[in-house]
């Protein structure tokens, strides 16, 4: 790639990596995408995408089209960009804590590639690594392993990331806050002004600080916003136990107070997702080094674990016992839009129904494939929703996709065995079902299941 306004090369091209690198494209810049696994490379390299994220696919063929994005397995590749983003995963240890190893060897790997150029390099950290890390790890390595100390031919920043998957386009194009974490000025200059060329003269609020604080406030934003599902689980669990108990009107009322706002305070079967637990577990970990044993973190984390067991307990006052029922889990994603099944509520909820010898039948419009490698052999997976609700005695409705929520109160009825419903997310609403048991987290429930048996639909 010949030396243009900016190019900016990315190591690790997941949900991070490969979305800031589409959005940058689209803003003009040239990218070299870089990822060790070869053949995710060569999916790319035709412009199609290794995983669902609404809005990528048509970014990522354009700027593969227009060669404004080139994918390689080639980490020498970066000499030729003038900013390198790490955006390399950075999973748990067996004890929890983070694991560093792609961190450090996509360090090692980026100063051996650019150890002979003589141009200004700046490497940002995007992964979201424990305090201290770009300091304390990265730039020893990087300094070793290109020959040059931090300063005025090197440049490094930490710079988290707060997209969500299944929104991770729109969170690039529009950040609420940019969050760099300066080794020293000219690395931060660098890093504002490139964004700047992003965002042109939308100003997104920017803190500038030490690295060591921008990693500290990627793991207080993920402990707050899991503190919260948490928090509201926990006030829907006690409204599910009062007769006429609603959390939906709890948490609307409770929105009202500014001090408290209205987003994230949905109930249902606890978080999910590559991030939450990841990172609560890391700075669980990181904190107890640090001799401070973080009490909130971790009820955080246990109150998250047992809502599992909340959903199946709603299946089981349903019918009894689990033993040979079957049961339909409409969604197996960890949330709507999006393909990622890694640390599913959904995955939690079926290995409780399967301990308890339930027949599982599930079905997830865009997941199957990632499900199909982490459940058990026995799950049945479906090809849609209606041969999954098929001779079902129970369905769970396991996550908020549109077309479950739209999904015809007839069909559950001609179809399933037994008309009972757990909604873990609350999508529907009682009144849809009538004729139905139908129980919801949060809301208290002042029936005694009906006792209906349909056959099922031939
Ligand atoms: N997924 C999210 O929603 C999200 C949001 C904010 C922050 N983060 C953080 O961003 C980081 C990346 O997350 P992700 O979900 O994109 O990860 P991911 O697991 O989806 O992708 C990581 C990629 O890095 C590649 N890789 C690993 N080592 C490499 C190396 N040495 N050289 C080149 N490629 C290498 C892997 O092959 C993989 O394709 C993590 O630290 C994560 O915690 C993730």
């Amino acid at each position: 790639m010949k030396r243009g306004s900016e190019s900016v090369s990315f190591i690790g091209l997941g949900y991070v990596g490969l979305c800031t690198a589409a959005v940058l494209a689209s803003r003009g810049m040239k990218i070299i995408g870089v990822d060790i696994d070869g053949e995710k490379i060569a999916k790319l390299a035709k412009g199609e995408t290794p995983l669902h994220e609404p809005g990528l696919g048509s970014m990522l063929k354009s700027a593969v089209k227009n060669r404004r994005i080139q994918f390689t397995t080639d980490i020498d590749r970066v000499v030729e960009a003038d900013v390198t983003f790490i955006t390399v995963g950075t999973p748990s240890n067996q004890d929890g804590s983070i694991s560093l190893t792609f961190v450090k060897k996509a360090a090692e790997d980026v100063g051996s590639a650019i150890r002979g150029a003589d141009a200004y390099h700046l490497v940002v950290v995007k992964s979201t690594v424990i305090p201290g890390t770009t300091t304390g790890l990265v730039r020893p390595v990087l300094e070793s392993s290109s020959g040059k100390p931090c300063g005025p031919k090197l440049g490094l920043c930490s710079n988290p990331e707060f997209l969500a998957e299944g929104s991770a386009i729109t969170n690039t194009l529009h950040p609420d806050k940019i969050v760099i974490g300066a080794n020293d000025e000219k690395s931060g200059d660098k890093l504002v002004k490139l964004y700047q060329r992003i965002y042109r003269a939308r100003k997104i609020p920017t803190i500038i600080t030490n690295p060591t604080t921008a990693e500290t406030i990627k793991y207080a934003s993920n402990a707050f916003l899991a503190t919260r599902v948490s928090t509201i689980n926990t006030i829907a669990n006690i409204c599910q136990r009062l007769p006429s108990g609603d959390v939906e009107t709890v948490a609307k009322a409770i929105g009202l107070d500014p001090r408290i706002g209205s987003v994230y305070l949905k109930a249902g079967p606890g978080y999910g997702g590559s991030c939450f637990h990841k990172d609560l577990q890391a700075f669980i970990a990181f904190s107890r080094g640090l001799d401070y044993d973080p009490v909130l973190l971790t009820a955080v984390e246990e109150v998250n674990r047992r809502q599992a067991n909340e959903i199946v307990k709603l299946s089981r006052k349903l019918l009894g016992t689990l033993e040979n029922r079957r049961i339909a889990v409409l969604g197996l994603a960890f949330k709507k839009d999006t393909d990622d099944v890694r640390e599913a509520a959904s995955l939690r909820v079926i290995e409780e129904l399967v301990n308890n010898s339930a027949s599982v039948s599930a079905y997830d419009p865009m997941a199957i494939e990632n499900a199909r490698k982490v459940l058990p052999q026995q799950v049945e997976l479906a090809t849609d929703s209606r041969s999954c609700l098929k001779g079902a005695e129970c369905c769970i409705l396991m996550t908020e996709w549109d077309e479950f929520r739209q999904l015809k109160p007839r069909a559950f009825k001609t179809l399933m065995r037994t008309p009972n419903i757990v909604d873990a997310r609350r999508i529907r609403r009682q009144g849809d079902f009538q004729g139905f048991n139908y129980l919801a987290v949060g809301l208290g429930a002042t029936m005694p299941p009906i006792p209906v048996l349909a056959a099922p639909s031939k």
